[in-house]
């Protein structure tokens, strides 16, 4: 252990940012501020916000005295309103229920409105010099990447998995606990980027395994996709006279306003639905066959009968067409019975 947090002490004093409006205080106010802006927004927009924000709320019982709709018109362009509102119910409760002075007690900072744990454990580091790991998704990263490991950090154990490896990690003095935090907020931001990471310039490449193993390209991985349910469905080909008959979709749903395929709950319904509705019982299934398609949210098998009827005569039902075969390219059919049907035209 040591090796991590000794190289990216070392790697700050050189290469890290040292003149962030954030740093060199330990003013837990303008921290907490600072951590909740730079949630979801990068370093370069925050500087602006961050700077207007002080001046006019230069301190927490200014800001909780204030009306949610000016923190709003401050905070206008940062995005993710959420924060505005949860740092406005923070300071009325650090001025109300704590005389204006931020409480140094993890589990208290845990508890307040929009600080998460990677956030109490960054204030408890740069305020109160506290060893407590960060765990935002820029540090996600370095460790996934540094560790090897191939799986994607929004699951649980994963999850789980990092935060130890966050906490195994820390520096051994307290005293280093705010560099070494920085340092690996600086480390994501600035050379272990997402995409073209910058490996040569990397204090902790000599045991990183990802640079090793080649996976630098590979990790973060993605959000494994969902796999989607299958649905079956039984469509009849009915063939008479050179004709097919197709049916009118209605006007919501798949295939909306389409011409498609008479459907079946199943095989077995065949000849009761040929009986009741084209009052035809003497037909002959010619071929039978399988069409795989997908949709966004689910796949679909379509099992088709191609089915002969032993008269030609082109039975009217409403909602029902006969096309014939020779007017199908004219016809508006969704592309996989367009395909259907042009094999048993084919075949
Ligand atoms: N991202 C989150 N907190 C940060 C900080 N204190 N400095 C730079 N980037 C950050």
């Amino acid at each position: 252990m040591g090796f991590i947090s000794d190289q990216l002490i070392k790697w700050h004093k050189v290469s890290g940012r040292h003149d962030l409006p954030w740093q060199n205080t330990n003013d837990p106010y303008l921290i907490w501020l600072s951590e909740i802006m730079l949630q979801q927004t990068q370093v370069n927009t925050v500087l602006a916000y961050f700077k207007k924000f002080i001046k006019r709320f230069p301190d927490i019982d200014t800001l909780a005295n204030a009306k949610t709709e000016r923190i709003f018109e401050l905070w206008s362009g940062l995005g993710y309103y959420a924060r505005a509102r949860n740092l406005h119910k923070t300071a009325i409760i650090v001025s109300q229920n704590y005389n204006g002075k931020f409480p140094s007690s993890f589990d208290t900072l845990l508890s307040f409105p929009g600080i998460g744990r990677s956030t109490a454990g960054a204030i408890s580091a740069f305020a109160f010099k506290k060893k407590k790991p960060i765990l935002d998704g820029n540090v996600k990263r370095v460790f996934s990447r540094y560790f090897g490991i191939r799986e994607w950090t929004g699951e649980h154990s994963v999850e789980k998995k990092l935060w130890e490896v966050a906490t195994v990690n820390l520096p051994k003095k307290s005293a280093h606990i705010h560099i070494y935090t920085q340092a690996l907020m600086d480390l994501g931001a600035t050379i272990c980027k997402r995409s073209t990471p910058l490996c040569n310039n990397c204090p902790l490449q000599s045991k990183c395994i990802s640079f090793k193993k080649n996976w630098v390209k590979e990790i973060p991985i993605s959000k494994p996709k969902k796999a989607l349910l299958t649905k079956e469905i039984f469509l009849l080909a009915i063939d008479s006279n050179a004709h097919y008959l197709v049916k009118k979709k209605p006007s919501k749903g798949v295939w909306a306003g389409l011409w498609s395929l008479p459907e079946v709950k199943n095989y077995k319904n065949s000849s009761n639905w040929l009986e009741e509705n084209l009052n035809e019982n003497n037909f002959k299934v010619i071929w039978i066959g399988k069409h795989k398609t997908s949709f966004t949210h689910y796949k679909l098998n379509i099992h088709f009968q191609h089915i002969l009827l032993h008269s030609s005569k082109l039975h009217k039902i409403d909602n029902y067409k006969w096309i014939k075969k020779s007017n199908l390219k004219k016809t508006a059919l969704p592309t996989p019975i367009n395909k259907i049907l042009a094999s048993l035209n084919s075949g």
